[in-house]
């Protein structure tokens, strides 16, 4: 059932903004914008959930706080009217509580185990991400730099979700915009315009994902839509499976994007580190958790609350806004030591809530860990260093990157 957000009385408001002064204060932009960061740190110390008139909720800062929230067990739903990425993509795993999308996620396990994902997808990425390279010029491979999201990063991350999904190339290169179309409707400016957008993009992708179904049954090949088609044990209609799959390609854009930009981006501050490991590609793994842990791709999630509940030992009614600072949570120095520092040693870098947490914890994580390397083993094999020419600090307020880095290999 899709639950409506309560009204805040101006009363209730103005008590909750003499409670948490220091949430009352935050704007939109100290959780998108570089260099604001500070201000999540002062908020985990002193409120570490608070009350943001800004975004007409709670905001959470603590990782203990944050688990509290994303926990199996806490009354928090996503099957909301103003969830607008339910809105935007309709209803699928990720926009579904319970019974319901466990049906809807069950049937995607098995595709993306580790040793699955290694196996089926280890040599399409290598080869994908050489292409790439490939198509940089000579130009770039003699030195001159290049635009690592426009010309390699992005391309990556959607062409690799077109080969996951098994589209073909005139089908992958309409991903773009539908990416585009959800990602508009999912800013809330009042204009109805990005959400008819979005709906033109739904249907669009849809009839192609059900053409793809269609079609992968009556020749079976490697890709994920022809595993689910060809598995009649799920139960799943083809619209379901259809919504799943819309999904699992929006999934998988910016945030490969972001993993590979700001894993780059963190090594090339840190020479030593990113030395280290050019010379032992083992170091990959975790140099590249750490990235996520400092800088999340996705820095924010959202929840609602289906029943009153206390988080951290502050009471939350029903039906209220809850949003979860992944930023904050994998900076707080109760968990990790030293947490503005880049270590890509530290132990516990994976105990971050950069994948999320509880039944919504993402289901591509060993695919997405796999393209980080893949992509970027391809990049040092093929260019050695990449120099950073010219790199914007990582920001945003959903998703987290540079939103400019032009590199140049030096070798
Ligand atoms: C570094 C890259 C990635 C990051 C940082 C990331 C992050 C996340 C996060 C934070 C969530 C949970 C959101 C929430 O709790 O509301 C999530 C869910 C999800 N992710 Fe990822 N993701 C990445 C890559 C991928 C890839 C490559 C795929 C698929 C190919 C994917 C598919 C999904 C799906 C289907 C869900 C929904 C799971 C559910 O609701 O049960 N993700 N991801």
């Amino acid at each position: 059932m899709v639950i409506a957000q309560a009204d805040v009385t101006a009363q209730l408001d103005a008590a909750r903004r003499e409670q948490f002064p220091r949430g009352a204060a935050l704007t939109l932009d100290d959780l998108a914008l570089a260099g604001r960061e500070g201000v999540l740190d002062d908020l985990r110390e002193h409120e570490p959930v608070t009350w943001m008139p800004a975004l007409g909720g709670w905001l959470v800062t603590s990782r203990d706080a944050a688990r509290e929230v994303l926990s199996p067990t806490a009354p928090m739903t996503v099957e909301v009217d103003q969830n607008m990425v339910r809105n935007s993509l309709g209803p699928m795993m990720l926009t579904s509580d319970g019974e319901s999308h466990d049906t809807q996620r069950r049937p995607f396990e098995a595709p993306f185990r580790n040793r699955d994902i290694e196996l089926r997808y280890g040599e399409r990425i290598a080869a994908l991400a050489h292409r790439l390279i490939d198509d940089l010029g000579p130009a770039a491979h003699a030195g001159e730099p290049f635009d690592l999201g426009a010309r390699f990063a992005s391309p990556f991350a959607v062409l690799m979700g077109g080969e996951l999904l098994g589209l073909s190339l005139t089908d992958t290169e309409r991903i773009d915009d539908f990416y585009s179309d959800f990602a508009g409707a999912m800013e809330y400016t009042g204009d109805p315009e990005p959400m008819r957008r979005a709906d033109v993009a739904r249907a669009e992708l849809t009839a192609v994902l059900l053409e793809e179904l269609e079609a992968a049954r009556r020749s079976p090949g490697h890709s994920l839509t022809s595993q689910v088609a060809n598995d009649a044990s799920h139960g799943l209609s083809d619209d379901e499976l259809a919504a799943q799959l819309r999904v699992v390609l929006f999934g998988a854009i910016e945030t490969i994007q972001a993993s590979v930009m700001n894993t780059l981006y963190l090594l090339a501050q840190h020479p030593d580190q990113e030395a280290a490991a050019m010379d032992d590609r083992t170091l990959l793994g975790g140099a590249q958790e750490e990235a996520r842990r400092l800088i999340p791709p996705v820095s924010f999630i959202e929840r609602w609350t289906a029943a009153p509940v206390t988080i951290a030992g502050i009471d939350v009614p029903a039906h209220e806004f809850v949003g979860v600072s992944v930023l904050a949570a994998n900076r707080d120095p109760a968990h990790f030591d030293d947490p503005l520092h880049f270590d890509l040693a530290r132990a516990n870098a994976s105990r971050s809530l950069s994948f999320s947490f509880g039944v919504h914890a993402c289901l591509g994580l060993h695919l997405a860990r796999a393209q980080t390397t893949g992509a970027i083993t391809a990049l040092w094999d093929r260019l050695g260093r990449l120099r950073v020419v010219e790199a914007a600090e990582p920001e945003g307020f959903a998703f987290r990157k540079p939103a400019v880095m032009r590199v140049a290999s030096q070798q």
